[in-house]
């Protein structure tokens, strides 16, 4: 029977020679998938029985090891066997994938290849600042080129599909998995999704080196209750709509062709129960071409959630929804047979979520060749290859954000000693952070190393003065003594990676353990002091702000944070990083965020019935979009090209950026609006444009954008997505609170 399959297989491949095999755009803009792997799906589909249509919705779990024997389950391996296996995650490595997809193809009936699947987040091997970290480069192109690495690198180790980019928005930085996305607003997180997606998936799916992309966690994970992850979430349609949706929606748009459902409830429906969420929005409203995965044995949980009583009726509402792949849940597998037979769900349903699945693994290519990733020459070649590493290292210090600088960087390369002092100063394993894959400390560089090698003849004097968490100040004599003795004191602190991503909330945002005191005693010094910060979320460090001359957000930076941190502290690269995020003051100022609404009384400091805390500012310590660099850019003849626009018409608008420091350097210069009268409420300021400039000192440049009403849209009192004529305001500048004003009419 295999021969059969294979042998119709290859006629329909010769009909469809010359015919790549992608996804194309039609004339509306929506995904429309070629016809001849429609064909296809369809001839493969018909000769599957039920049980091995049903195995194709399976994914189970390798146990992460990459070379040797299979180690994994041996009833995993005889489920591969029998076809009831559609795709594994956790399998790794070329010659590995190539056993584990040789027992698929060659032992089980149809010899359906299998799908392999991955947390690629921030690169496979060589690794990439966190997400979040990322984001603040504000360079689509080089948010692109790290996704475009870690696939190069990934499809060469087997794997076809990253569970990337996760596109949640994320308000609050308690929730762990803040390090994960790109941040708190959807118009720029939409943007970042579109880049992620485009680096994984490349030109084209059929080449060998381009992976399926997965937009996560669908929907709504950021929202959870308190920054608690998995928790409870309830927001409104239009939260929903207008903050949480956008980046999925850009996501399909950009031909994401898989998403995973989230682990959270929406308003008492868990996503993996979520019809109006999945077979709705996702598939019937965005006419979504690819598949959906649950979570992590997220069907499952529905039990747990307590809106199913058993597996059986779990299994009922996932498929009813529309999840098409169960995650280590082994619900399908049990239970959909019998709710077939019982006629709770329909051959034509289970057929449905197959023909995703199989659509997908003929546009990877692996029915013509279901080894085609597993290429051991490939592997050795270009994991760790030395370009994708000087590549990591430009996208490491481009997402550096300069948060303070009282005249102390760059430092001078013909620094006499430096000190090189924290935690994290010598560290190779944590500054990859988590979420890492299958990369390891062991080839990341120290920011001790890259300052040894960025100033090789000055005296380097180190120590680590603390550790990351605990108590003990033992170490706190040595590293003061070695400051003293220094010119400039380099402090590297923040937190371990295993200290934000998945199940890694904090209730306080401080720097963990004593590594404040540290801090206040090496300032105490008064030397050129500058804290370096490795951290997978904004932390509350008003204290440090007031106190410590010059502080650089380096995130969790990866394989070559070391050198990067260097390039940035000596001046080699003028920091040019702005925040995703809106770094808050206190905890309990969050959820801070810069597009709030107005309210009915917004804060007058000398009236006491105005929306404020008696004890904090409303402000942020460092707002949305803000960051410095070595230079300073002023900008002047802000300019629009009407007061007044119709709905078709388009709005021009411009400013000029002067450079006016001593450095050549690029700013991120952001536009925003604000409608002032709506149907609804309207936020103070929504982020509608950005565009990133270099500007050579003294020189100046003329950025323009432009605006339309579609720009304007937004999901009016009865939820329809359009502009509502009015007066605006437009906003330019370099970060989301220093901005300048202008106004027009929308008619
Ligand atoms: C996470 C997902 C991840 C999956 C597979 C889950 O726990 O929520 O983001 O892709 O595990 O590792």
């Amino acid at each position: 029977m295999k021969l059969r399959v294979i042998a119709v297989i290859l006629i329909l491949a010769s009909w469809s020679c010359g015919n790549k095999d992608k996804i194309a755009n039609d004339s509306n803009g929506k995904l429309s998938i070629d016809p001849v792997i429609e064909q296809k799906v369809d001839s493969v589909l018909k000769l599957m029985t039920i049980d091995e249509k049903i195995g194709q919705l399976n994914q189970l779990t390798g146990n992460g090891e990459t070379t040797g024997p299979i180690t994994f389950a041996t009833e995993y391996q005889d489920a591969i066997r029998r076809g009831e296996v559609g795709s594994m995650l956790n399998v790794n490595g070329a010659s590995y994938t190539y056993k584990v997809q040789k027992i698929a193809v060659e032992e089980s009936r149809l010899g359906i290849p299998l799908l392999f699947g991955y947390d690629v987040i921030h690169g496979y091997k060589t690794i990439f600042p966190i997400p979040l970290g990322e984001a603040a480069c504000w360079d689509l192109d080089a948010i692109e080129k790290s996704a475009r690495i870690a696939a190069i690198e990934a499809s060469a180790a087997g794997q076809h599909w990253t569970f990337a980019p996760m596109v949640d928005i994320a308000r609050d930085p308690r929730w762990g998995r803040v390090m994960e996305g790109a941040g708190e607003d959807p118009f720029y997180g939409s943007k970042v999704a579109v880049a992620r997606i485009k680096g994984f998936q490349g030109e084209n799916l059929a080449d060998s080196n381009s992976i399926l992309a997965c937009a996560k966690h669908f929907a709504a994970y950021g929202a959870a209750m308190g920054g608690r992850d998995y928790n409870t979430v309830d927001i409104s349609k239009r939260t929903l709509y207008e903050v949480y949706l956008p980046p999925f929606k850009a996501a399909v748009d950009a031909g994401v062709l898989s998403f995973m459902a989230s682990f959270n409830e929406i308003n008492g429906i868990p996503s993996s129960g979520n019809k109006d969420l999945m077979n709705g929005i996702l598939k019937s409203d965005w006419n979504f071409k690819g598949f959906i995965v649950s979570d992590w044995a997220s069907i499952r949980e529905m039990l747990v959630h307590g809106i199913a009583a058993d597996e059986y009726e779990a299994a009922n509402l996932a498929m009813n929804a529309g999840i098409d792949m169960d995650m280590e849940g082994h619900i399908y597998i049990n239970q959909l047979k019998k709710l077939l037979a019982d006629g709770k769900v329909t051959e034509k349903q289970i057929d449905d979520a197959v023909r995703r699945i199989l659509r997908v693994k003929f546009m990877l290519g692996l029915f013509d060749d279901p080894y085609r990733y597993c290429d051991t020459a490939r592997e050795k070649e270009m994991i760790l290859n030395p370009r994708h590493l000087e590549i990591a290292r430009e996208v490491a210090r481009k997402s550096m954000v300069l948060l303070k600088n009282n005249n102390v960087l760059p430092l001078s390369k013909n620094i006499k000693s430096v000190a090189v002092i924290g935690p994290l100063a010598d560290n190779k394993d944590e500054i990859i952070g988590t979420w890492s894959a299958r990369g390891e400390g062991k080839d990341a560089i120290s920011v001790l190393t890259g300052v040894k090698q960025k100033v090789p003849s000055a005296k380097i004097l180190y120590a680590k003065g603390c550790d990351i968490a605990g108590e003990s100040k033992a170490g706190f004599a040595e590293a003061i003594a070695k400051a003293k003795s220094a010119d400039a004191v380099i402090v590297v602190v923040g937190e371990a990676a295993m200290m934000s991503g998945e199940a890694l909330s904090r209730a306080f945002l401080d720097l963990p353990g004593v590594q404040k005191d540290l801090v206040l005693e090496l300032n105490k010094l008064n030397k050129p002091m500058v804290v370096v910060l490795m951290n997978g979320r904004p932390l509350t460090i008003e204290w440090m702000d007031n106190s410590v001359p010059a502080i650089l957000e380096a995130w969790l930076p990866g394989t070559m944070g070391g050198p990067a941190v260097a390039d940035v502290l000596f001046g080699d690269y003028n920091p040019s990083g702005k925040l995703p995020i809106t770094f808050p003051r206190n905890v309990g100022q969050i959820p801070l965020f810069y597009s709030h609404k107005n309210t009915g009384r917004p804060r007058d400091e000398a009236e006491r019935y105005t929306s404020k805390y008696i004890d904090s500012p409303n402000t942020p310590l460092y707002p949305f979009g803000y960051g410095l660099s070595y230079t300073t850019f002023e900008y002047s003849n802000f300019g629009i090209s009407a007061k007044e626009i119709g709905m078709s018409d388009t709005l021009k608008v411009w400013v000029d950026v002067t450079n006016t420091g001593k450095y050549d350097g690029e700013e991120v210069v952001q536009l925003y609006i604000r409608d002032l009268v709506g149907s609804v409420t309207r936020p103070v300021k929504e982020l509608k444009g950005f565009k990133k400039v270099f500007i050579k000192s003294g020189e100046k440049v003329r950025v323009e954008f432009t605006l339309t009403a579609s720009d304007l849209a937004f999901y009016t009192r009865t939820m329809e997505f359009k502009p509502e004529p009015g007066d605006f305001k437009v906003f330019v500048g370099g970060n989301s609170r220093d901005l300048q004003e202008l106004s027009f009419r929308l008619n």
